[in-house]
């Protein structure tokens, strides 16, 4: 393996981060510890840091990485498990979580990693090996309507149902065991104006479904409020708006006094505010950056603090 992964967003979303020497952060999204590193390089001797990544290639990657780091704690969990590793580590509070989400450049562009379209590999597509359903067994197995919806919802393509048509159609014939095969499918009924955006918009929508992404940061996101210390940052960086959504209708909620019907006379809903939003409108690369890493191109910060 050559190439790992680019930090996005690197300076900007650490500048946000950290705001006290001696704090204690979590990363959600060790990847190839770019952005921890970083975190560290900011942080005194007292400073520490919780990273975690469910991709064991990742973790065992940064295991060596920072085999001679005594301020740092790894973990091989989802990152919705936030607040469990906040009570293992004995800790009530972070002082500031990370999340730069999605998948490394390495997980997309390598074929051991099976993520890619451009090489062939097993359709998996699972971030945790430890899922019990692959991208295969998704599209050998679920009907036609469910395929045409996960790859319209997650994947935001329009030609859907003919896809998921052209799929039903190979599958009786033999199971799609890879890539390629899919890959070769999807062509059959997609222009070749458009074939690569198409394939990256079928992959993220399987992979977003076998990985249950948007629930998981959902999920992700309330535990990372509740083991938030008060002025504490929650800064997160997403590639794609489906996620980007969560996130800021999330940081909406949570900035909100009151949730009552605009006619109610009296306050009655109990809503406590949890954060305040700190960037009103998400933060994108600079074009500089955009320029020298492709995958940086659809990012967005969005950062907010817990009062
Ligand atoms: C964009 S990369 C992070 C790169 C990292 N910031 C760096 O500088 O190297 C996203 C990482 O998050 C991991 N990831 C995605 N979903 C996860 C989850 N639910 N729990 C833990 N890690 C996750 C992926 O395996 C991937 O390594």
């Amino acid at each position: 393996m050559t190439r790992t992964h680019i930090p996005v967003l690197l300076e900007e979303s650490i500048d946000y981060l950290v705001t006290k020497t001696n704090g204690v952060y979590f990363e959600a999204t060790l990847g190839f510890g770019g952005h921890t590193e970083k975190i560290l390089s900011r942080l005194g001797k007292k400073g520490s840091i919780v990273s975690t990544d469910v991709d064991q290639y990742a973790f065992d990657y940064c295991k060596n990485k920072f085999n001679n780091e005594d301020r740092i704690k790894l973990y091989n969990f989802n990152f919705s498990l936030i607040d469990v590793i906040a009570k293992i580590e004995s800790l009530e509070f972070f002082d500031g979580v990370l999340a730069d989400i999605g998948v490394s450049s390495y997980q997309l562009d390598n074929a051991a990693a099976g993520f890619s379209y451009s090489t062939k590999s097993e359709l998996d597509l699972r971030l945790d090996k430890n899922l019990q359903k692959t991208a295969a067994d998704f599209i050998n197995n679920e009907s036609e309507d469910t395929i045409a919806k996960i790859i319209f919802e997650y994947g935001e393509e329009k030609n859907s149902r003919k896809i998921a048509r052209k799929i039903s159609e190979f599958r009786k014939i033999n199971r799609i065991e890879t890539t390629d095969e899919l890959k070769e499918i999807i062509s059959l009924v997609t222009n070749p104006r458009y074939l690569t955006k198409t394939l990256s918009r079928v992959f993220q929508a399987l992979r977003i479904h076998v990985n249950d992404e948007l629930a998981v940061l959902k999920s992700f996101l309330e535990n990372a409020v509740s083991v938030l210390a008060k002025g504490g940052r929650l800064v997160v960086i997403s590639y794609h708006s489906l996620e980007d959504r969560i996130v800021k209708e999330f940081f909406k909620y949570e900035n909100l006094t009151c949730v009552c019907p605009p006619d109610a006379p009296i306050c009655t809903c109990g809503k406590v505010k949890r954060l305040n939003i700190i960037t009103r409108k998400p933060i994108a690369p600079s074009e500089i950056e955009k320029q020298n890493n492709k995958r940086a191109r659809s990012a967005k910060l969005r950062v907010a603090e817990r009062v």
